[in-house]
């Protein structure tokens, strides 16, 4: 599989590469500068480019933009993209004196991301934290979601690579407003117990 993690250079994208190029997938790191994505593949042993050139022949676009960029971003790929399927980890977070927030927008950033593209979206790997995934396969479960069979078997396939625990399907695009609002839920979780937290689903095998 060869995988164009846009916003590659980012903490999250940089954590993701690094086990998926243990894995054995071909990576492309992406960013808005050339020569920023080829140092910071080099370092993983990945290829790097700038976005447009990235996401041109690859089986899948994992996007991991900073989340207040990532529809625009999607706007100006458009072309580039055309129909390669999408992952869209984005989670937006409002930080206030009570804790972090999911952002108030009635629709994800993932349905948003889909209605810029004509490319199938789908959304997942929100419960992940770089900062756990940067050391080792995470001993938790992935999830993802989306409304297109194969882009999500694609994008499951890829999530079980990451994690030690499963990759699962929590069904349908729309989920995606959920799974958004779980970063928030483990970023209050880290804050208030000092933790690495991470999810399971329990009551299946
Ligand atoms: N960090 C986590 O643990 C975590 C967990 C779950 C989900 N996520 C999601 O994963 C995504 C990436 O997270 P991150 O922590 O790696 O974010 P980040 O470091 O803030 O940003 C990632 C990359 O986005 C690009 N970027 C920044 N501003 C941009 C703009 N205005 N237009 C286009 N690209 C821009 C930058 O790449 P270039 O400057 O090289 O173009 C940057 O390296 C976010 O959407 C976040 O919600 C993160």
């Amino acid at each position: 599989m060869r995988v164009a993690v846009v916003g590659g250079t980012g903490s999250f994208g940089q954590a993701v590469a690094k086990r998926l190029v243990d894995a054995g997938v071909e990576i492309v790191i992406g960013s808005r500068d050339a020569e920023r994505a080829r140092e910071a593949a080099a370092a993983l042993g990945a290829e790097g480019a700038n976005n447009d050139d990235a996401v041109r022949s690859v089986d899948l676009v994992l996007f991991a933009v900073k989340a207040d960029a990532a529809v625009d971003t999607a706007r100006d790929l458009r072309q580039s993209i055309g129909s390669t399927p999408v992952l869209s980890v984005c989670s937006e977070l409002v930080f206030g004196p009570g804790g972090v927030k999911p952002a108030p927008e009635a629709t994800s950033i993932a349905k948003r991301i889909q209605d810029e593209l004509d490319a199938p979206v789908v959304a997942g790997l929100h419960s992940l934290a770089a900062s756990n995934l940067a050391e080792a396969l995470t001993d938790e479960d992935a999830f993802v979601c989306g409304d297109d069979a194969e882009a999500k078997e694609l994008a499951l396939d890829l999530a079980g690579r990451l994690v030690s625990g499963r990759a699962v399907d929590c069904g349908p695009l729309a989920s995606a407003r959920a799974l958004e609002g779980m970063t928030a839920v483990i970023v209050n979780v880290n804050k208030r117990y000092k933790a690495h937290a991470g999810l399971r689903i329990t009551g299946f095998e």
